[in-house]
């Protein structure tokens, strides 16, 4: 049976018992309104460790001031049952004064620099500031030797790779295959905002990579491979942030070789903003 937790004590009580028994302890950090995606990650998270605690925290300080933190979907009974049917030992989940004490504008700040600042940082400014402040937080309070997180958050997954090599966190970071709807739109907490119609444009977004993948692998070269990914999103109607290739470290790629690659786009329908990426190998020529 999963254990709700919600004061700090108890948690650190928990932990430490089951690392006093050798037992290795994995960290799902997540915003609830929990779908297959996130119930993907208890599952990987059970397969490199002993026990497992999912933290449901809508974190305030990595929304900017016109985004969705108040409407942001909050399900905690649906959460905690869904948990539970995974496996997850624990549900972490704590109030804002547990994770802030000090208050939001107080509170120690953490900052990944350079990655943080290009595509989603661009349109998100200090967006990856208050995930890496969130997430330095967790892993300090739950003291994990594994955390899982979506390889959908391509670049929250680099910045928190990044935050952990540097500051030599000593947790095994995990990234977790995308998971998608039949049609192939990836599964996403603001998918639900979607009008039908809007629902059913947004799988161009998956279509829109593919086409960019395909293009990209039989040499087509990259600024034009991106040009038409952009015409097509804004012919379909969609509201385009970025459409890029990039370096797996998010680097641009001086030239059109072979090598491992990452598209990834962020577009919105109406109000609804979505992101999806695809990693994929250009081959030798
Ligand atoms: O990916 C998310 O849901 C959030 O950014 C995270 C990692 C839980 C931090 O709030």
């Amino acid at each position: 049976m999963i254990e709700t937790v919600n004061q700090l004590s108890r948690l650190r009580e928990i932990v430490g018992g089951w690392k006093r028994a050798g037992l290795r302890v994995a960290l799902v950090p997540t915003m609830g309104n929990l779908h297959a995606g996130h119930f993907s990650l208890i599952e990987l998270a059970r397969a490199n460790a002993d026990r497992v605690v999912a933290s449901v925290f809508v974190n305030p300080t990595q929304f900017g001031p016109n985004e969705d933190f108040a409407q942001y979907p909050r399900t905690p009974d649906a959460d905690r049952l869904g948990l539970e049917a995974a496996g997850c030992d624990v549900l972490w989940m704590p109030a804002v004064e547990q994770m802030y004490p000090l208050g939001t504008d107080h509170a120690t700040r953490m900052r990944a620099p350079g990655i943080s600042d290009v595509l989603e940082g661009a349109c998100r400014p200090g967006h990856f500031d208050g995930v890496c402040t969130v997430v330095a937080r967790l892993f300090n309070q739950v003291q994990p030797d594994v955390a899982a997180f979506g390889r959908k958050d391509y670049q929250q997954l680099a910045v928190i790779r990044q935050m952990v090599a540097d500051l030599a966190f000593p947790i095994e970071i995990l990234g977790a295959p995308i998971v998608r709807e039949d049609d192939g739109l990836a599964r996403s907490s603001r998918n639900q905002y979607l009008s039908a119609p809007e629902r059913a444009l947004a799988v161009e977004l998956r279509r829109t990579l593919l086409q960019v993948r395909d293009e990209c692998v039989a040499g087509k070269p990259r600024a034009a491979v991106q040009a038409a990914a952009l015409a097509r999103l804004q012919a379909a109607g969609f509201e385009v942030d970025y459409c890029e290739v990039r370096l797996p470290d998010l680097a641009e790629p001086t030239r059109d070789d072979d090598g491992p690659r990452v598209a990834l786009l962020a577009a919105r329908l109406g109000r609804t903003r979505l992101i999806d990426n695809i990693e994929f190998q250009v081959p030798a020529r």
